[in-house]
């Protein structure tokens, strides 16, 4: 039979394989999100998050140095205060566990990319983020302390801070308030495209941050919309933000490649909590093969266009790339 076009010619060996690649998966990556909890000596596995655990400061440097070592760059910072008001006030405290642990990461490993999650719901008592009016998130209310949050990770030695709140014009006042600190060259890894989804629910959990009433549609965005997706990534860029992420990842990998398109910036994604549990529970059940699933998916989110993918997953991930 004659046949000029055969595509299978190209898929016949390994290097063959190899050298049409398009889409080259890497530990470079990716960032691997930490919690942080009070206490001392602590490493505690997360029920909903198998894999993961909380750890106290003190175990923050070893982990970090492990991290490094499997060639990953980054790490962003999560954490549980000692205390929660009405406003998030521990948020940005310096003494509470997620500035100690940036101060301690880069102690230990000063070329390791610290984030900051700059958010108030693990902060606040009523599990929202931001400040409450008449139970409304009163959007410029919150700013201010968005801002203190972000400077005291800045202080702490975050090279990256990261707002998860999505209140209106928090990168325009993160930056403003960054730069009249000092901070010029503290980027902004803006969570600029933020599904109000059910796929947080583990992390909901590990950080104790699920709202006390109500949910978080009136700032998180309509999982039905992406040309709002497109709005939310040219007002950050606009206000100055340095990545633009889009979250969950994998069941908006369109809007991850409409984001990619409509930006110059680079893209993040973020393979949330809920993602990564199915694949967990799935592989413990014997019924995937985890690590075939894990690096597909991650490869899938590179494919749609992000560079940056925070993933629970990465230090796993990072061990098969290399082995
Ligand atoms: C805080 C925040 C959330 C996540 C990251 N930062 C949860 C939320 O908005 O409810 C989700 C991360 C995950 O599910 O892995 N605003
Ligand atoms: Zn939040």
């Amino acid at each position: 039979m004659n046949m000029i076009q055969r595509p299978r010619r190209l898929r016949i060996s390994s290097g063959m394989r190899d050298l049409v690649r398009e889409t080259e998966l890497s530990p470079r990556d990716f960032v691997y999100p930490i919690f942080v909890v009070p206490g001392e000596h602590i490493k505690e596995e997360i029920p909903s998050m198998p894999g993961c655990y909380h750890y106290s400061v003190d175990q923050v440097a070893a982990l970090a140095r492990e991290i490094a070592a499997l060639g990953i760059p980054a790490v962003e910072v999560f954490g549980l205060p000692e205390y929660k008001d009405e406003i998030g006030s521990s948020a940005w405290d310096m003494t509470s566990p997620v500035q100690r642990a940036i101060t301690a990461i880069k102690d230990a490993v000063p070329e390791l990319v610290v984030v900051g999650d700059v958010c108030l719901c693990q902060y606040t008592s009523h599990g929202h983020c931001g400040e409450l009016h008449d139970h409304y998130v009163d959007n410029d209310a919150t700013l201010p302390h968005l801002v203190k949050t972000a400077i005291s990770q800045a202080r702490a030695g975050a090279d990256i801070v990261a707002p998860s709140d999505m209140m209106d014009g928090r990168v325009a006042a993160i930056r403003a308030g960054l730069d009249a600190e000092g901070f010029v060259n503290t980027s902004i890894m803006s969570y600029a495209v933020k599904y109000a989804s059910g796929y947080y629910g583990p992390f909901r959990d590990a950080v104790d941050s699920t709202p006390s009433f109500g949910d978080r549609r009136q700032y998180q965005m309509d999982p039905a919309n992406a040309r709002e997706a497109l709005k939310e990534a040219a007002l950050d860029v606009q206000e100055g933000a340095d990545i633009i992420m889009v979250k969950p990842a994998l069941v908006y990998l369109d809007i991850v490649r409409q984001v990619y398109e409509a930006t110059d910036r680079p893209i993040a994604v973020y393979n949330v909590s809920g993602e990564y549990a199915m694949v967990k529970a799935a592989a413990a059940n014997g019924w995937i093969d985890e690590q075939r699933i894990v690096l597909e998916t991650l490869t899938s989110m590179k494919r749609a266009g992000a560079k940056i993918i925070i993933t629970y997953h990465a230090m796993d991930a990072a061990a098969w790339l290399t082995a």
